[in-house]
Parts: C-alpha cells; sequence; structure tokens
C-alpha cells in the first residue's frame, strides 16, 4: 500500500496535473512479447475473465465526461480541468489498450459486455461530475488491487509483458486517485459525499470480489486484505479532500 497524502501530488493544482498528463503523454509503455511464454488453459481460465472486464471498463470515449469537465470548469473558474480532463481520457483509453495487445497476443476475444462494466456505467450517469468522479475513483482504488493482484500472477506465470502492463497501471493510477479527489474537494468536505463514498466502495468491493475473487486469491487479495485495502485508500483520499478543501 501506498501512502498517497505524503505524494507531491497533494499540492498539484490543475495547471500541475495538466503539465503531468502531457509528460505522461510523451512516454507510453512499450511491448514486444518476445518472451511472453505460452498460457496453459488454467492459466487462460485465471485471468482472461477479468482482464477482459477491465480492458473494457479503462475504456472511454469520454464525450460525457468531457462536456461535463467543460460546465465545472466554467463553473469553478477552473480553466485548465477540461484539458486536463481530456488527456486523463487519452490515458485511461491507453490502458485499455495494453490489455486489448496482451488479449490479442493470445489471441483472445475481446468481450462486448460485462456486468461490472454496466454497473459503473449506470453508477455515473446522472449528469452530475461529482457522481462521475465519485464513482470512477472508486473503480480506480478497486483497479489498484486489482492489477497489484494480477501483478503476482504475472511473475507466477512468468509474464514479463502483464507484469510491464500491471506496473504501468499502478504508476498511473496513484495520482489518478489523487486528481480525482482534488476534483472532489471542490465540492467541499461533507459527511454526505463522504458516506456515499463509502456505500459505493462497500456494494462495489463486493461485486468484483465475488466476480473475479478467484484471481484476486490467486494474487495474494483474499477478501479481508482486498476490502481493507481499497477502504484504506478511500480514507486517504477522504482525508486528503478535506485537506485540500480547506485551501
Ligand atoms: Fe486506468
Ligand atoms: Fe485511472
Amino acid at each position: 500500500m501506498h501512502d498517497l497524502t505524503k505524494e507531491v501530488w497533494v499540492n498539484y493544482t490543475y495547471e500541475d496535473w495538466l503539465a503531468h498528463f502531457k509528460e505522461n503523454d510523451k512516454a507510453r509503455l512499450k511491448l514486444d512479447f518476445a518472451s511472453e511464454p505460452e498460457l496453459s488453459e488454467e492459466q487462460r481460465k485465471l485471468i482472461f475473465k477479468s482482464i477482459k472486464a477491465f480492458q473494457m471498463g479503462e475504456h472511454s470515449d469520454g464525450i460525457y465526461l468531457a462536456e461535463l469537465a467543460e460546465k465545472f470548469g466554467k463553473e469553478y473558474k477552473e480553466p485548465d480541468y477540461p484539458a486536463t480532463m481530456n488527456l486523463f481520457i487519452k490515458e485511461e483509453n491507453f490502458h485499455s489498450a495494453y490489455l486489448a495487445w496482451y488479449l490479442d497476443h493470445h489471441k483472445e476475444p475481446k468481450a462486448k459486455k460485462n456486468k461490472l462494466d454496466k454497473i459503473f456505467r449506470d453508477l455515473r450517469h446522472d449528469g452530475k461530475l461529482i457522481t462521475e468522479i465519485m464513482v470512477l475513483v472508486t473503480a480506480e482504488t478497486i483497479a489498484l488491487s486489482y492489477y497489484s493482484a494480477l501483478g503476482n500472477v504475472a511473475d507466477k506465470i512468468g509474464s514479463k509483458d502483464l507484469r510491464a502492463i500491471c506496473n504501468q497501471m499502478l504508476h498511473d493510477e496513484l495520482p489518478h486517485i489523487v486528481f480525482q479527489t482534488y476534483t472532489l474537494s471542490h465540492f467541499g468536505d461533507k459527511r454526505s459525499i463522504r458516506s456515499k463514498r463509502r456505500f459505493i466502495m462497500g456494494c462495489t468491493t463486493l461485486a468484483v470480489y465475488l466476480m473475479y475473487g478467484k484471481l484476486l486469491r490467486a494474487g495474494g487479495y483474499n477478501y479481508r486484505k482486498f476490502r481493507g485495502d481499497n477502504f484504506a485508500y478511500l480514507n486517504q483520499s477522504i482525508l486528503m479532500a478535506a485537506k485540500m478543501s480547506q485551501g
């Protein structure tokens, strides 16, 4: 687990975030699969179900989010937010692409629809940026645990490329949590926001564990650890949001 409250990102403005995403955009992960092993049937069964779900979840056309970001930028006098959001969406689409390359290499078809993706998208789309960001940051927190577990499984099956993908995801997602937290801090430190965030985290943690528990357990995450880590990150985010909203 990382202590996000100690990172420099906690002091970032949207101008800094814009620079951060521009810098990330200069060097994206490259994969050649030169040493990628053949996977056994058992290994395929273990990893592909969840990889397909996350490949879909990481992808977004971003139109809806971009519209809300425009509105927020005007309302809160944050002119850099829309451009930052666009680069953030671009980064998420790279995440989806990395997983898609991995699936393609193993000639595994991509998912066309997925229950988890539908849950997250339904929860998000109520026309408010705050809801969108609350759900997004929950998914990203869960992703931290998931990619940690998947990275451990990648080591076990000897896939350097899958390990590299997981490392890249963790590298990118950790600051994302702080970025979304900064946006949430604009809405104030309210009890209603905190309890809604805890409720969404509780439900989605359980749903993800029920669907992908096999992979999580293989990567060292039983339910106790999975839930514990997710809520520990949520508590860090709540703490950061409170501090940020004070100024
Ligand atoms: Fe992502
Ligand atoms: Fe993210």
